[in-house]
């Protein structure tokens, strides 16, 4: 693998990215297994947008993952698995049973009408038969299309549909802490209108379930009559390899497509280099494989680079908050990368919960999918990293597919709560609101991305005008990434937040419009208009505004009921926060609603509101600030 292993390395590799950006990512493409090579680097047009990396190159990514490793880490551990239960076994899967499992399942898939090109729904908690079906899909060339547990049974079926997936795999329930997840009978609801051809089982937990005769099928019962061998499928480089869906500022959530050569690329380079990874290190990514985080770096950013996985089923704080540092010192974990909302609820918890455990193992730290606030990077530093362990603050995202901006481990010099530089191969921009290039230290601006990376995404399934729309019409021949940012004198990013109406709430994607939509499902609802706001451990909480048909007489049975109306249709993660009943919402002439001012009023500030004379009502805001101070 291409390993930057100086500082003087690190910028001699980015000079020569951004001066030679195709011949440094060929080279780094040479460390794969090619069944093909590719006849051109790129080919690439971002009006359209038009990109494809390693043109004509053909390759399968599980090759890459497993089978090339077997001559040398047949017996080395792919994943461990941490249950839910501290008291139940741990499992060890080598990167030769991983071999078997995933062929096996794919031999299953088969069985069951999936080739290469179907698209195949996952929503299973997390358990390594999550990872080996993502593994068995590509394996044989079909897209997997994960959806995240904590999603409604509505949300999974909007997903599954707008995927057009024939086929889902599922267990009978999940455990997230002291909850069971009944995640069959929430497919059951999500596909009960659905043309489904089968959905597979596997037993994780023992509830009983419904099992349709025909469609469904167990997992153990169907691998009895499935071999063990199973040739991969030859995949183009920019063939399919998975839809994951995402929030943008509409209500309709978008399926972000990744291919495969280039996201293979990009996430094996990336996991290297960012960590620092060394042979037998114990990595632990505590992200949900329903995001990307888990898609590129608990997966395949990883067993690329034939690592050793930790992956976790429950909850950080489950049963007692000492259960990641009682992880940590059992498996010996040197590589703990987490996101800033956990950081900060351990930190609530208070440090006499570490102080038991010996993290002596700890080489390096991150952190990813939100501003990590100074308060949180110091105390992760100190009291996890115990001021040894280099601590990467990484900012990518979905539509990115593996880090853009973040400290290489050991090598960059780091500034708390700065993602730092981008990494070589990236090349980030800060711009006006009208486009011009903002240059020089100490500036904020627009981040936007301006030459194509090998992991971008795509298109957005079955809306390309969408993906083009969102991310390349803003500004001409960039990538315009939705974020704010502010670049200091050493050229570090610290990147501020959303621009756009989405929010991150605990680090999870939440489009601002969506919630609305939900919300107005309730038939007391006329309108509402939703926020974010700061919230000392989610980063940003849901703040609602609603206007109702007539006002609730009880108002806190009216909340409940709305709530209930977002979790049915997208599910517990987009719970309302706080919910304020308003008469009227602050618009402009034209009917826009100002979403400044219900941020600043959901901040708590009544007072300095900016100029509301553009506002067709300006009264409305003094009774909704009157409101909010009742509230508080
Ligand atoms: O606003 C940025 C924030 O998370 C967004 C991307 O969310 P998602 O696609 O769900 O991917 C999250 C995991 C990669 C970004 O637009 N974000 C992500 N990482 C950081 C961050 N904000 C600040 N610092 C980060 N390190």
């Amino acid at each position: 693998m291409y390993h930057i292993k100086t500082w003087e390395d690190y910028l001699t590799a980015y000079e020569h990215s951004v001066a030679h950006p195709e011949a440094f990512w060929e080279e780094i493409a040479t460390n794969f297994y090619w069944r093909k090579k590719w006849t051109l680097p790129l080919e690439c047009n971002f009006e359209q947008p038009s990109i494809k990396w390693f043109v004509n190159g053909k390759l399968n990514i599980v090759e890459n993952c497993i089978d090339r490793h077997l001559q040398h880490y047949a017996q080395q551990p792919a994943i461990i698995w941490e249950p839910n239960n501290p008291d139940d076994a741990h499992r060890v899967i080598s990167y030769a049973q991983l071999h078997e499992a995933v062929s096996r399942f794919a031999n299953v898939l088969k069985m069951h009408g999936v080739y290469k090109g179907d698209r195949v729904c996952l929503y299973m908690p997390m358990a390594p038969e999550l990872a080996i079906a993502m593994l068995a899909c590509a394996r044989i060339g079909a897209v997997h299309s994960v959806v995240f547990g904590g999603f409604s049974a509505q949300a999974l079926s909007e997903r599954i549909q707008d995927a057009g997936c024939k086929v889902v795999v599922t267990t009978d329930s999940g455990l997230r802490g002291g909850r069971e997840i009944p995640m069959k009978e929430i497919v059951d609801e999500a596909i009960s209108n659905l043309d489904i051809n089968h959905v597979i089982v596997y037993k994780r937990t023992g509830k009983p379930v419904l099992m349709k005769s025909g469609r469904d099928v167990w997992w153990h019962e169907a691998e009895l009559h499935a071999q063990a061998v199973c040739d991969a499928e030859e995949m183009d480089a920019e063939d399919m390899l998975f839809v994951l869906y995402t929030s943008g500022s509409t209500g309709k959530p978008k399926g972000v497509v990744h291919t495969t050569g280039g996201y293979m690329v990009f996430t094996a380079y990336t996991f290297q280099n960012v960590f620092q990874y060394k042979p037998g290190d114990v990595y632990w990514c505590t992200a949900d494989i329903g995001w990307i985080t888990g898609h590129s770096y608990m997966l395949y950013g990883p067993l690329l680079n034939a690592a050793t996985v930790l992956m976790f089923e429950g909850l950080p704080v489950w049963p007692h908050p000492d259960r990641c540092w009682r992880i940590i010192e059992k498996h010996k974990v040197n590589i703990f990368y987490t996101a800033p909302t956990a950081i900060r609820s351990l930190m609530a918890e208070g440090d006499e919960w570490i102080k038991p455990y010996s993290l002596e193992s700890l080489r390096v730290i991150g952190s990813v999918g939100e501003p990590i606030n100074h308060e949180a990077w110091e105390w992760f530093y100190q009291h996890v990293g115990k001021e040894n362990c280099p601590l990467v603050d990484t900012w990518w995202q979905t539509e990115t597919g593996g880090i853009m901006i973040s400290p290489l481990a050991h090598i960059t010099p780091l500034k708390p709560s700065y993602a730092s530089l981008p990494l070589p191969g990236v090349q980030p921009v800060l711009l006006d609101p009208d486009g011009k290039l903002l240059t020089g230290a100490d500036v904020e601006g627009l981040l936007c991305i301006r030459f194509p990376w090998p992991s971008m995404l795509r298109t957005t399934y079955g809306d390309h005008e969408r993906c083009r729309q969102n991310y390349f019409a803003t500004f001409a021949g960039m990538y315009f990434t939705g974020d704010g940012a502010r670049r200091d004198q050493n050229g570090y990013y610290r990147i501020i937040g959303r621009v756009d109406d989405v929010i991150n709430v605990s680090g999870h994607r939440i489009g601002t419009a969506e919630v609305e939509d939900a919300i107005n499902e309730h038939e007391n609802v006329v309108e509402s208009a939703v926020v974010g706001y700061p919230h000392a451990i989610k980063g940003q909480g849901i703040y609602a505004y609603v206007i109702c048909n007539h006002s609730p007489e009880d108002e806190s049975l009216t909340r409940k009921e709305i709530t209930d109306v977002v979790v049915r249709i997208i599910g517990p993660i987009a719970k309302p926060d706080k919910i304020q009943f308003v008469t009227g919402l602050p618009k402009t002439r034209s009917g826009k609603i100002m979403r400044r001012i219900l941020r600043k009023i959901a901040e708590g500030e009544t007072t300095h509101l900016g100029d509301i004379s553009t506002l067709l009502d300006p009264s409305v805001v003094e009774d909704i600030c009157k409101e909010n101070k009742r509230m508080m």
